[in-house]
Order: C-alpha cells, then structure tokens, then sequence
C-alpha cells in the first residue's frame, strides 16, 4: 500500500515501501502550508520547475534528508551546484529508480527563477511526472495549460490518480483541466495549484462536479490531508 498527502498547492508526499517522496515542496512562504517543513521525510524530491512555488523548500529538504532530487537537467544542475545530490532527466525520458519508474513528460509554462539579479535564472523547460510504483501511475501535470499529447499520455498509461492543476492564469482552470481529464483518463483526480494565492482562486466543487458528470471520481484534498492508494 502507499500513501499519497497533500502539503497545499503543488506539495505532495508519496509513502511506498519505506521510501518517501516529495514533489514540488513549497512549504516556508505558502499560506496554506500546515505542516513544518523541517519535520518532512524525504528520500527523493521530484521537481517540477524552477518558480518558487515549486521548487521551495526542496534544496533545504533535501540536504537534510540527504535525499536526491529528480529534476529536468538545468534545474538538476542548479540543485547540484547549491549541494544536493541529484538524478537529472529529461522530457519523454524514464529511470527505474528503487521505489519504481519516473517518466518526465511536457508540460507548457515557464521554469526561470527570480534570485534578485537583472535576469532570471535560466532552469530549463519545466515537466510533469509519471511515477509509477507497487503497480500503480500516478501523474503529477506540473504547472501546465491543457495541451493535446495528454491525449497520448492517457493512451500510453493507465493513470490512477492525475494530480492537475485547476487555478488559472498560470495553469489550466477547471474548463481546461476537465477537458484534461477526457485526454488523460485517470481512474482518480486530485485537483492542486489553487486558492493558495488570491489569482488562483477556483472553486474545486465546481470542479468536481464537472468531472463526476463524466463518471471519473475526483478526490478533494485538504492541506495536510492523505489517502491510501
Ligand atoms: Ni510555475
Ligand atoms: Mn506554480
């Protein structure tokens, strides 16, 4: 059995086996953040991109945990350059890892990262992530707009739990995510990425209903909140 929690935004803990796994984990700074960012478990921290609402506290866990971030290259690189252990990869490509297989996919948004200079620093494409492990897919879309290949994605792989961001201006809002859904074809979803921040506010009922209209379950997650799966 595994556990999947929601930390708020797009922060999520994955249990398997022993092995703990963390995404996208901005916890210091996030409003809807409950838990302690130094108390988190991490043997691996998955990476989407390189905004600060997603890499977050990620170099700090990390270091503490003596964990190894997965991370598209650039962003890899930067992690590695500031300390961390790190497995880079790439979009379309797949590692088998101890806990099981992580698969980048695209995802369409921005990866720069603001450290307070005259440009911002260049973290390579951001990506969304298949992890499949005891069986089960789970796909985490990264911040991304709807885009035709989850079309693929959902033929390629039998999706249990899409995680898909619903808030708008950075990322889909519901009409686009539930159009994702009819792409994906996941079993479950779980929607993130909003009312963390007051342009991001979406009303994840709405959404739900929307997606149960399609016979396709959606689970919604409070911060702090788990399920087994
Ligand atoms: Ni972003
Ligand atoms: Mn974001």
């Amino acid at each position: 059995m595994s556990t999947l929690t929601f930390l708020g935004h797009d922060a999520f803990t994955v249990e398997h086996e022993g092995n703990h796994l963390v995404f996208d984990p901005f916890i210091s700074g996030n409003p809807v953040a409950t838990v302690d960012p130094t108390v988190i478990k991490a043997d691996f921290v998955l990476l989407t991109h390189g905004h600060g609402d997603h890499l977050g506290d990620g170099i700090e866990i990390a270091k503490a945990n003596d964990a190894v971030v997965i991370a598209p290259f650039e962003l890899a690189t930067y992690c590695g350059n500031r300390g961390c252990e790190v497995h880079p990869m790439h979009i379309g490509g797949s590692h088998e890892f101890a806990f099981g297989r992580v698969k980048l996919t695209i995802a369409h948004h921005g990866s720069g990262a603001d450290l307070g200079g005259d440009a911002l620093a260049y973290m390579g494409n951001p990506c969304g992530f298949l992890l499949t492990l005891g069986g089960k897919t789970i796909y985490h879309a990264g911040d991304t707009g709807l885009f035709l290949d989850m079309k693929l994605i959902g033929e390629l792989n039998s999706i249990d739990i899409a995680l898909l961001p619903i808030g708008d201006n950075f990322t889909m809002g519901i009409d686009d995510a539930v159009r994702a859904v009819d792409f994906l074809k996941p079993k479950l979803v779980v929607p993130m990425h909003y009312n963390t921040f007051e342009v991001i506010q979406s009303d994840p009922k709405d959404f739900k209903e929307k997606v149960e209209q399609k016979g396709v379950h959606v689970r919604i997650l409070k911060a702090g909140e788990s399920m087994d799966f």
